[in-house]
């Protein structure tokens, strides 16, 4: 089984980013976790960040090619912004779970409305850095069955 986890724009910065909101838990922290959770079950897991849309819908192309099988996915500010950020998820086909580690519910109106919710297997939104982790869990429970 071959996971991926893409990290939007601005992701690279969690830990000192508005701690308030995001906590100071770093990405390189998230992805440890999820690296030792992932070679536990023998699954293949890769990272990606980038703070550039193009670089983000090139990756996920390339997901395609790599024959990846599930895409954990927190698309940062181009969750609320990005029709092409859709168009790839919908276009390479492999399914995926949107997580936000706050609750976008809770914040501007502006963050409310995501354009890959409603492709998405599921969303976790709300529940900082074990979001990512709920989401590897579910995506390997779906693997499995
Ligand atoms: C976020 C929520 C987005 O609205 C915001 O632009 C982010 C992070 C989150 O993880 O809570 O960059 O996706």
């Amino acid at each position: 089984i071959s996971i991926l986890v893409i990290q939007g724009p601005n992701l690279n910065l969690l830990g000192s980013r508005e701690p308030q909101i995001y906590g100071s838990t770093t990405m390189e922290d998230i992805h440890l976790k999820l690296g030792e959770l992932a070679k536990s079950q023998s699954i293949n897991l890769s990272t990606y960040q980038s703070n550039h849309e193009g670089e983000l819908i090139d990756r996920i192309q390339q997901a395609k090619q790599d024959m990846v099988d599930f895409i954990i996915i927190n698309p940062g500010a181009f969750t609320h912004t990005s029709v092409a950020l859709r168009d790839v998820l919908a276009g390479v086909a492999i399914p995926f779970i949107e997580v936000h580690l706050s609750n976008i519910h809770q914040r501007e109106e502006f963050r409310k409305h995501s354009y890959l919710s409603d492709i998405a297997v599921g969303v976790i939104c709300g529940l900082g850095p074990v979001g990512y982790e709920l989401a590897l869990e579910a995506a390997t429970a779906r693997l499995n069955k």
